[in-house]
């Protein structure tokens, strides 16, 4: 079994960037800016914003963080997106997800300018990934391509199993891996809370990514021998052995399923710091096309 460890890979691609960064300081053009918009207070989004924006300041990028108690209204982040899409200064805007219920998400992401959305969540972008053409691919399913490129896994012909079909993970990555290009073209099949016989379809996978949203649900009887395994999954569960009470775990049951499979992520230190990577590689695509297309 190999560990895919995206820490390692994190840092890979800052060292990369911040040397664009130093690039671009080089020949006066100024660094490429993320702006975050967070609102309430859930631990877990604070918890991401923050890597986020510690990434950026580590690597050189300028980085603003907007942040609106629960009760916001959608006209007040309305006004704030649309200021942000007018600014010269800023080169990605990203709200970070769930929001409240009162508020209509989509409605908010797709006020973002697309040429700005580093997420990928805007139809255009989805739109243009669906077909190909160059877009900002979602983070997390750019992460996962990435691990799988760095670690040379053989994804040609593979039955590519995608367990869970959200806007952010399981459905764009679904179409990654079955497009026709070299690091994909597998057969894939989208499963959902809906699909019956799950069991006789994880033990038919040559690939797993599993993005189910419950801890440790992939066990080890679930899987064929030698099967790679992506875990998007991040649960905060009790444990006496920490000093904050929690760990964090994946969709997968890692200890039992490591010992079957051929490469398996780990949760943290896998696809996480991979989310990271790709947000801060479209936070500079997007950089070079606004502060490029200016001088
Ligand atoms: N919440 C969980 N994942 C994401 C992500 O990739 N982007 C944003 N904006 N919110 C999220």
């Amino acid at each position: 079994m190999e560990l895919v460890d995206g820490k390692k890979l994190l840092a890979k691609v800052k060292l990369e960037l911040k040397s664009e960064v130093q690039k671009m300081a080089h020949s006066n053009l100024r660094p490429p800016h993320l702006s975050a918009i967070l609102v309430g207070d859930d631990p877990a989004s604070k918890t991401y914003i923050n890597a986020k924006i510690k990434s950026c300041e580590e690597i050189g990028f300028n980085s603003s963080v907007f942040k609106y108690s629960e009760n916001v209204s959608e006209t007040e982040l309305l006004n704030k997106i649309h200021e942000i899409n007018q600014s010269k200064e800023i080169d990605g805007l990203i709200v970070q997800l769930p929001l409240p219920k009162h508020i209509n998400s989509d409605f908010i992401t797709h006020s973002i300018d697309y040429k700005k959305d580093v997420d990928g969540f805007h139809p255009i972008n989805m739109g243009r990934m669906v077909l190909g053409l160059d877009c900002f691919v979602p983070a997390t399913p750019f992460g996962i391509m990435s691990l799988l490129e760095e670690y040379n896994i053989e994804t040609s012909g593979k039955s590519c199993l995608v367990i869970g079909r959200s806007h952010i993970v399981g459905t764009p990555v679904s179409i990654l891996m079955s497009r026709n290009k070299k690091r994909a073209n597998s057969t894939v099949t989208l499963a959902h809370s809906k699909t019956k016989n799950l069991t006789s379809l994880t033990k038919e996978a040559d690939i797993i990514i599993a993005a189910i949203g419950i801890p440790h649900f992939i066990k080890d009887t679930m899987v064929k021998k030698g099967c790679v395994i992506i875990d998007v999954g991040i649960h905060r569960v009790p444990s006496d052995k920490t000093k904050s009470g929690y760990r964090l775990v994946g969709d997968v049951d890692f200890d039992k399923v490591k010992e079957k499979v051929s490469f398996i992520t780990p949760v943290p230190g896998g696809v996480g710091p991979m989310t990271i990577a790709s947000l801060l590689k479209n936070t500079l695509f997007s950089a070079k096309k606004i502060i490029y297309s200016r001088t």
